[in-house]
């Protein structure tokens, strides 16, 4: 947004009329600054604003919207120190999961979009089934704007990863990124437009409108064409009500839960990095995180062992440089509250604690260790519900048909694992778990891949992000029927003749019937009653 200014230094006294985000640095406490929020009114000209330029963005062509892209990715690649400082200050994660969990699968979707997006983008001729003297069409036309409101665990891949799919299929985008990472937002913004403006392109082809839920709520209620909410399934319901009003279509990547089942033939070294990964990587603060860890009786003794050892030693710190600690702070201190309250449900109703379980407060405000639970038992909430913290929670299977079932037993169905030396039987299982990607000898790498679709089934949401699912969901597939021969016949239907619906019921015979005789037979009485009807 225009009007949307950043005070780097201390918060300075504002007017009261104005409302601001107090941006701070998670891990050192430190005030960043802060940011206006955006009422209502200017959320509503964002979005005319963003609809007059996508008139002219719609036009560019594929080189044009490559070339934006290619000068996003390229800004990123040749400024990486300053674009990570800028996400470590604000999210209280180490530089490594900066480089590694933002800038490079933001760099990878830009890749994959310049490589794939045009052949995925263009008209697509298709059968005219019956008519055969038409000729079938897809135009893939872009919706219009897009909103894109988002969360706070990946401040750069969040922002960018959402709004470049729907910029290349031809739409403006809104992004409302969240209020905890304000900061940053504001400054990757500066990295979009560098690229719209290299390409002369309108500013106000993409925009951020900055605030709380009620911001994001402006946002629907202003009537966008589409809505990519990537949040929590709380919040995600009320945005699914909020878009019955303009009948707006929703993608929605809401939370998980996602199960890992380590198989009795399962490498152990393996097995416990994979899970030590997908549990801990941006201090679990992925909605792909691997929070269920179910592993075969056989292993578990000693898959417990190993993992808590390495959980045990993991270093943890106030994130000053790269290189220097292996997790950082939680970004967000309302996530941390739920974090502590889920953990010590669980212990005060008998887990057992094998790493971490209390919050390091000699580290700072949003310091949670690596925490592995084990005992668990129905009545913990931490069970159920999504942490979106440090905490693995192990659980020991009989058997596999036991651990398939412990994995399906859950609202949230993302992302999911199985970790087995046996292909087939890791493809056996694959099949068996309700989610909407299965890892086979990995964790959360499902993402990665921009050839596979992104999304989740049952409380983790509906649409999908990546892939060709992903672009074209931000088109309309419009459909053109045009003709095939340089004739025109009039379609005449009026007025019904006596034979008209004989015809047309021997016709539907020759079209549909299965077998050759009966379809003979058809064309006869089509031919018959054609005959007749010239000679009435
Ligand atoms: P959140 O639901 O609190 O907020 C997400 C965004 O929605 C923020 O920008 C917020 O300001 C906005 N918002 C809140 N209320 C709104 C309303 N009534 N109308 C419109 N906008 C509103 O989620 P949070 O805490 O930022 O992120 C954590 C959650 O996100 C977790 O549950 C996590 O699983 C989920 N998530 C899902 C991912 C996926 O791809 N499936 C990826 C990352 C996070
Ligand atoms: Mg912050």
């Amino acid at each position: 947004m225009e009007n949307t200014v950043i005070s780097e230094a201390a918060p300075q006294n504002t007017q009261a009329s104005v409302e601001v985000i107090e941006c701070t640095n998670p891990a050192t406490g430190d005030s960043l600054g802060t940011v206006v929020v955006d009422t209502s009114a200017d959320v509503q000209q964002a979005v005319e604003r963003a609809r007059a330029a996508q008139k002219v963005w719609a036009k560019s062509s594929f080189k044009k919207r490559k070339a934006v892209l290619s000068h996003i990715s390229e800004y990123l690649l040749d400024h990486t120190d300053e674009i990570c400082s800028q996400i470590v200050a604000d999210a209280g994660k180490t530089f490594e999961n900066a480089l590694l969990g933002e800038i490079m699968p933001t760099c990878n979707k830009i890749a994959w979009l310049i490589k794939h997006s045009e052949k995925h983008l263009k008209p697509e001729n298709v059968g005219s089934g019956i008519l055969m003297h038409k000729k079938g069409r897809i135009d893939y036309v872009p919706l219009g704007v897009v909103a894109c409101i988002i969360p706070w665990n990946y401040p750069l891949q969040n922002i960018i990863s959402s709004l470049v799919a729907p910029l290349m299929a031809g739409n403006s985008v809104i992004l409302k990124p969240s209020e905890q990472v304000a900061f940053s937002s504001q400054q990757f913004l500066k990295v979009i437009h560098q690229a719209l403006a290299k390409e002369g392109i309108s500013l106000d082809t993409v925009q951020i409108v900055q605030g709380f839920g009620p911001t994001g709520a402006a946002l629907i209620d202003a009537r966008v064409d589409k809505i990519l909410f990537i949040g929590s399934v709380e919040n995600g319901r009320r945005i699914i009500e909020a878009s019955a009003k303009h009948i707006t279509p929703v993608v929605m990547e809401l939370g998980g839960k996602d199960p890992m089942i380590v198989c009795e033939d399962a490498h152990l070294e393996k097995a416990v990095h994979s899970a030590i990964g997908g549990c801990f990587i941006n201090l679990g603060q992925n909605c792909v995180a691997s929070e269920r860890i179910i592993v075969h009786k056989n292993q578990y003794e000693d898959f417990c062992r190993e993992v808590s050892s390495i959980a045990n030693s993991m270093r943890q710190q106030v994130p000053s440089g790269p290189g220097v600690t292996d997790v950082g702070s939680l970004t967000s201190p309302h996530q941390i509250a739920i974090v502590e309250q889920l953990v010590n449900d669980a212990i005060a109703k008998g887990a057992n604690v094998l790493a971490g379980g209390k919050r390091r407060t000699d580290l700072g405000q949003n310091f949670f260790p690596p925490t592995i639970l084990t005992d668990l038992t129905d009545d913990m909430d931490i069970v159920s519900t999504e942490v979106f913290g440090p905490v693995m929670l192990i659980f020991k299977a009989d058997s596999e048909a036991d651990a398939i079932r412990m994995a399906n037993d859950s609202n949230l169905g993302l992302q999911s694992s199985v970790i087995t030396h046996d292909r087939q039987r890791g493809e056996t299982i694959a099949k068996q778990i309700e989610s909407g990607a299965v890892c086979i000898n990995d964790f959360g790498l499902c993402y990665v891949n921009q050839d596979l679709p992104f999304g989740g089934t049952k409380y983790s949401g509906y649409g999908v992000m990546n892939g060709r699912e992903g672009l074209r969901a931000y088109t309309t597939p419009k459909a053109i029927l045009a003709d095939r021969f340089p004739l025109e016949i009039p379609p005449k239907l009026f007025p019904v003749k006596p034979l008209d619906y004989e015809k047309s019921k021997a016709s539907l015979q020759l079209l549909f019937k299965r077998s050759m005789k009966d379809k003979i037979k058809a064309l006869l009485k089509v031919i018959g009653i054609s005959i007749k009807a010239i000679f009435k």
